[in-house]
């Protein structure tokens, strides 16, 4: 370890959990060579997911996407590693699981449902300030 390496808040989504996914994120997310430093399975209450999607707010997915959070547990990870918030958003591929690249997380595992938000089996943290602000929320 040396002062170059990161943290960041990796979640496994409601669509995740219920999918059995668990497991094979994590997997991935070791296989790359990260360190799982930390993991709880949440039931996130909506002041803390009002809390952690703040920029969304007054988005038209905003409300769908804070129901689809708190519709089952998430798995929140803190995992580390140099450069792991980007790599980690490497590993989940592009928000959009249908235009998300083969061999990632969300283009190998998830697709389009027709919901009224897209169901994309995990999040990532996509910066340090973030990274700390969400560990602070999830990790209390
Ligand atoms: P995340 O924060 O969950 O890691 O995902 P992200 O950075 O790739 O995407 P972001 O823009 O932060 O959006 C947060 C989550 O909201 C849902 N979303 N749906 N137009 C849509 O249907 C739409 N846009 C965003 C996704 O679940 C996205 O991950
Ligand atoms: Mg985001």
């Amino acid at each position: 370890m040396n002062d170059l390496v990161e943290e960041t808040l990796v979640l496994v989504k409601p669509d995740g959990v219920a999918r059995s996914l668990t497991g094979e994120i994590l997997r991935r997310i070791e296989a790359k060579g990260y360190q799982l430093v930390d993991i709880r399975l949440v039931q996130a209450s909506r002041e803390l997911l009002a809390q952690h999607y703040e920029e969304h707010q007054g988005k038209p997915f905003y409300e769908p996407l804070v129901e689809f959070m708190e519709s089952g547990p998430v798995v929140a990870m803190r995992v580390a590693g140099n450069r792991v918030i980007e790599g980690f958003r490497m590993l989940a591929g592009a928000t959009d699981p249908t235009l998300a690249a083969p061999g990632t997380i969300r283009g190998d595992l998830g697709r389009d449902w027709g919901l009224a938000v897209q169901q994309n089996l995990v999040h990532g943290s996509d910066s340090p300030e973030s990274a700390a602000r969400e560990l602070s929320l999830w990790f209390a």
